[in-house]
């Protein structure tokens, strides 16, 4: 596997990285996922423009403009040549002296990416839908920023894991619905899709953009509104997307059936709408 560290391309048995990077040592920095069909990254746009919002929060320069990283990952994508692959990019503040404040002169952060096979969620998982426990969200109050100290969300997936499930659906403050540990969260509730703000309380989706989109496009009713505990207990349906999982239905929740129990006619709907998407838009 070719991956990309610092201005070189390498195999990935190659690339090292000093033990006094402020990733490895602070989990300082963040990251981005970008899905690629047909050797298309998909949605690069907003995908970078992610990535700006992320490295301004944290103080981090951007080290490249859009152009930049633009053929940085077209390179990455070539030189891995699969069809459909997802890149990694990941840039923390960089390597210096142990000492929790910025370094100050900075130094240069230090970029990674590496590039993954991109598989469609297996037919059986789209059949029977996925499981997921709800927990409380012990996360900070900055969950926009996709960073890569990501301690919280991995106790948090390993705690569904552990129960035999695919997710960990969170609730803040015993109150409201915010994601999941690697994944945004709809409702479905007579007919109308309901979606959680983008607020700092979770990350804003590229592919959450996907579904209101299609959504809007095809008169499905949506609203964009906090949602509460109970309704996740009460949903029709659940949602779970992400860029390496699309559109998943959750059909058991804390062992309860979710609906029917059975992926519904909204899940289907939008399974059906982001094939075509992908087929039309994402890959053309
Ligand atoms: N995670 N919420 C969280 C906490 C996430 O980590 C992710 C994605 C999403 C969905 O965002 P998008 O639609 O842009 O993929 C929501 C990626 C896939 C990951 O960490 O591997």
């Amino acid at each position: 596997m070719t991956i990309y560290l610092n201005g070189q391309f390498m195999p990935i048995t190659e690339a090292k990285v000093s033990v006094l990077d402020r990733g490895f040592i602070f989990g300082d920095g963040i990251y981005e996922v970008i899905p690629v069909y047909s050797l298309r990254p998909f949605r690069l746009a907003e995908h970078l423009s992610r990535l700006s919002h992320s490295l301004a929060s944290v103080e981090i320069e951007n080290p490249h403009s859009d152009a930049e990283w633009t053929n940085i990952i077209v390179e990455l994508i070539t030189r891995n040549a699969q069809q459909d692959q997802y890149i990694y990019l990941h840039i923390t503040r960089g390597v210096a002296e142990r000492d929790h404040p910025f370094p100050n002169p900075p130094v240069a952060p230090t970029v990674f990416m590496m590039s993954k096979a991109l598989k469609n969620p297996a037919p059986s998982v789209l059949q029977s839908g996925v499981s997921a426990i709800t927990t409380a969200d012990t996360r900070w109050l900055r969950c926009d920023i996709k960073a890569i100290s990501l301690l919280p969300n991995v106790l948090l997936r390993q705690m569904a894991v552990d129960a035999g499930c695919a997710e960990t659906i969170m609730i803040r403050d015993n109150e409201f619905m915010t994601e999941g540990s690697a994944s945004n969260i709809f409702v479905i509730k007579d007919g109308v899709v309901l979606a959680p703000p983008k607020d700092h309380f979770l990350l804003p989706g590229i592919t959450y953009d996907v579904i209101l989109e299609l959504a809007e496009a095809n008169n499905i009713p949506y609203q964009v509104r906090k949602i509460l505990r109970d309704e996740i207990f009460s949903a029709d349906e659940l949602l779970l997307t992400s860029s390496t999982k699309e559109v998943l239905a959750v059909t058991l929740l804390d062992g309860e059936p979710v609906g029917t129990g059975k992926p519904g006619p909204m899940f289907a709907k939008f399974h059906e709408l982001y094939q075509i998407f992908k087929r039309e838009v994402m890959r053309a």
